[in-house]
C-alpha cells in the first residue's frame, strides 16, 4: 500500500498533518527522526517524505537533525515550519534568528507560481508560527512565497523534488492549505490515494480470517467506541470464536452499558459475557479522592475482573486490543500488528494467551468512527463523543460515592439531552456534567438547605490539544438548569464552565 513517512522532529503538529494526509486518501506513518535511518526510509518504500517539527532552532548545536543524505535520496521530501527551515540548513541556507521577523497567526501570503503552490491565487491568508526565519534560500531553491516578514514563506527545488512551507498548511486558518498537502501528495510524489475505510476494513477481516482461523480468541470490552470497533471486525473475521468480556465498572453515563450490551449481543450478534462489577469498583474507590490514584485504582480493578471470567474461559489462542494510532504513539511501540506474548501492555498479563492482535493499531480516531461505520455499526454508536476510560469517577470531584454517581448520571443526562434536543450537539465536540464537593445553600420552599453544584462543560476542539469553552445558547442552558434542579435531588445550583483549554484542560479531573 502506498504510504507517506511524517518524519517527526519534535513539537505538536504532527499529528494534525498525518491526520490531513489521511484525510486524503494516502497513509501516513509517523516516526521519529531518532528511531529510523536514511537506508530504512529508502526500503520502507515511502512515496513521500513531511518533515515536521517544533520551537527549536535548526542552528543550536542540540535541535533535532537528521542524516543530510535524505535529500539527495530520491524521494519527495516537503518540509513544513522547523522542517523547512532544517531543508534550508542542511541544504547551505541562511536561517537566522532575529525577534522583528517572528510571527505568530494569520499573515497574509505573496505567492508566485509554483508546483507545491499551484492553485494559490496571488495574496491568500495562511497561519504562521516562527520565531526564526529562512533569511536566503539554498542554491537551487527557488522562492516562491513571501510575507511581509518572512522573505522564504516557500521555496522548492523540483530537480530534486525538494519543497518547503514556513507556514502551517494544516491550520484552518491556512486558505489553501489542503491544496498544499493534495499536490505535494499526488502530483509531486504521485500518490493514487488507496487508503480508504471500507478497503481497510475487508483487509484486515480477510487477514484474521487466516490468521485466527479455528484460534479462541478473547477481547475486553470496556464500552467505548474502541473496543466495540475491535470487537466487531474481528468477529466479523472468526465469527463465535470471539469471547468478549463485558466489565461493566457502573462508571458508563446514563443507560450506557445497556446500550453497549444490547448493540453488541442483539443488533451486532456478538458473544458477550457482561460482568457487572460496580459495587467492586465503588468499593475499590472509596477514600480515593486523587484522579491519579483513580486512574490506577480503576485500571487495576478492570484487570482484576477481566482475569477472573478470563480464567474461567480456559486458555485462550489470542487477546484483542483496541489500541488505536495515539496509544501507539504515546508509547512509542513499533507498528506492528501482533505481538508475542509478554510483550508491553496490561490486560496481556493477566490472561493466559498465545498472542495478541491490535487490529485498529494504525488508526486515528476519527478513522476508527469511520471503520464502525464502514463495518455495518450504528452511527450513533461510532459518534458518541469522547469519554474518558475511568468514566465518571473522573467526573466526580473528590471521592466517588454511590449519591454522586446517581446525580452526576442524572444531570449528565439531561443536558446531553438538551443540547441534542436543541440540534446544537453539531456545533460542539464534547459536553457534559461533573458533580463537585462543594455544597452551596439554596432554597427548598422557604426552608434554607444544603445541596451539591453541578458544573455544565461544553468545548469545541478539532484534537482536544486545544479546546474553546462552547458558546451554548442561553435557552438550552436554562432549560438544562431548571430541569437540573427541578428532577434531581440534591442539587441546588448550576454552573457553566468558560474556561478554554489551556488554561484549564477538558475534564475537571
Ligand atoms: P483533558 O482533560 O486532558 O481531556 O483536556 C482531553 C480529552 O481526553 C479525554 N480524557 C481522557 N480519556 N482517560 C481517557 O481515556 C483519561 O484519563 C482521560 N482524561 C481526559 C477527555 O474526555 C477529552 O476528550
Amino acid at each position: 500500500m502506498e504510504k507517506v513517512l511524517v518524519l517527526d522532529f519534535g513539537g505538536h503538529y504532527n499529528q494534525p498533518i498525518a491526520r490531513k494526509v489521511r484525510e486524503q486518501n494516502i497513509y501516513a506513518e509517523i516516526v521519529s527522526y531518532q528511531k529510523i535511518t536514511v537506508d530504512e526510509i529508502v526500503a520502507g518504500g515511502y512515496k513521500g517524505i513531511i518533515f515536521t517539527g517544533g520551537p527549536d532552532s535548526v542552528f543550536e548545536p542540540d535541535a533535532p537533525h537528521c542524516d543530510s543524505a535524505i535529500l539527495s535520496a530520491g524521494i519527495p521530501i516537503l518540509g513544513i515550519g522547523y522542517g523547512c527551515q532544517l531543508i534550508a540548513y542542511m541544504a547551505g541556507g541562511k536561517v537566522t534568528y532575529a525577534s522583528e521577523v517572528s510571527e505568530f497567526g494569520v499573515t497574509e501570503l505573496i505567492s508566485d507560481g509554483s508546483e507545491l503552490l499551484d492553485g494559490f491565487p496571488p495574496v491568500s491568508a495562511c497561519w504562521m508560527s516562527h520565531r526564526n526565519h529562512i533569511k536566503e534560500a539554498p542554491l537551487g531553491f527557488h522562492v516562491t512565497a513571501y510575507t511581509e516578514r518572512c522573505p522564504v514563506a516557500a521555496m522548492e527545488n523540483s530537480n530534486s523534488h525538494i519543497y518547503g512551507v514556513q507556514f502551517h498548511p494544516e491550520m484552518i486558518e491556512t486558505e489553501y492549505g489542503e491544496l498544499v498537502l493534495h499536490n505535494f501528495l499526488y502530483s509531486i510524489c504521485g500518490c493514487e490515494g488507496e487508503w480508504r475505510m471500507d478497503r481497510f476494513v475487508d483487509d484486515k477481516i480477510a487477514q484474521y480470517r487466516e490468521r485466527l482461523a479455528d484460534k479462541k480468541v478473547l477481547l475486553a470490552l470496556s464500552g467505548g467506541v474502541d473496543s466495540s470497533v475491535a470487537a466487531v471486525l474481528v468477529h466479523k473475521a472468526i465469527g463465535d470464536n470471539l469471547t468478549c468480556v463485558f466489565v461493566d465498572t457502573g462508571l458508563l453515563r446514563k443507560n450506557e452499558a445497556d446500550m453497549v450490551e444490547t448493540t453488541c449481543r442483539d443488533i451486532l450478534n456478538i458473544n458477550v459475557t457482561r460482568v457487572d462489577a460496580a459495587d467492586r469498583f465503588l468499593s475499590a474507590l472509596k477514600g480515593v479522592t486523587s484522579p491519579d490514584e483513580k486512574r490506577r485504582v480503576i485500571s487495576e480493578e478492570f484487570n482484576k475482573v477481566f482475569e477472573e471470567e478470563a480464567k474461567k474461559l480456559g486458555k485462550v489462542d489470542c487477546l484483542v486490543q483496541g489500541t488505536i494510532y495515539s496509544d501507539v504513539l504515546e508509547r512509542g511501540a513499533g507498528d506492528i500488528a501482533f505481538t508475542a506474548s509478554g510483550d508491553a501492555g496490561s490486560l496481556q498479563q493477566v490472561v493466559e494467551y498465545g498472542e495478541m492482535a491490535e487490529p485498529l493499531r494504525s488508526l486515528f480516531k476519527d478513522e476508527v468512527r469511520r471503520a464502525g461505520m464502514a463495518l455495518g455499526m450504528p452511527e450513533e454508536f461510532c459518534y458518541r463523543q469522547p469519554f474518558p476510560g475511568p468514566g465518571l469517577a473522573l467526573r466526580c470531584v473528590g471521592e466517588v460515592t454511590q449519591e454522586k454517581l446517581d446525580i452526576l448520571r442524572e444531570a449528565d443526562a439531561i443536558f446531553s439531552e438538551e443540547v441534542a434536543k436543541s440540534g446544537y450537539n453539531r456545533f460542539t465536540n464534547q459536553y457534559f456534567a461533573v458533580v463537585t464537593d462543594t455544597d452551596s445553600v439554596g432554597l427548598l420552599g422557604s426552608e434554607h438547605v444544603l445541596g451539591k453544584t453541578i458544573v455544565l462543560r461544553s468545548v469545541t476542539s478539532d484534537d482536544f490539544m486545544t479546546a474553546d469553552w462552547s458558546r451554548v445558547p442561553y435557552e438550552i442552558l436554562a432549560t438544562a438548569s431548571a430541569r437540573i434542579t427541578s428532577e434531581i435531588k440534591g442539587i441546588t445550583r448550576v454552573v457553566y464552565d468558560i474556561t478554554p483549554k489551556p488554561p484549564a484542560t477538558v475534564e475537571w479531573q
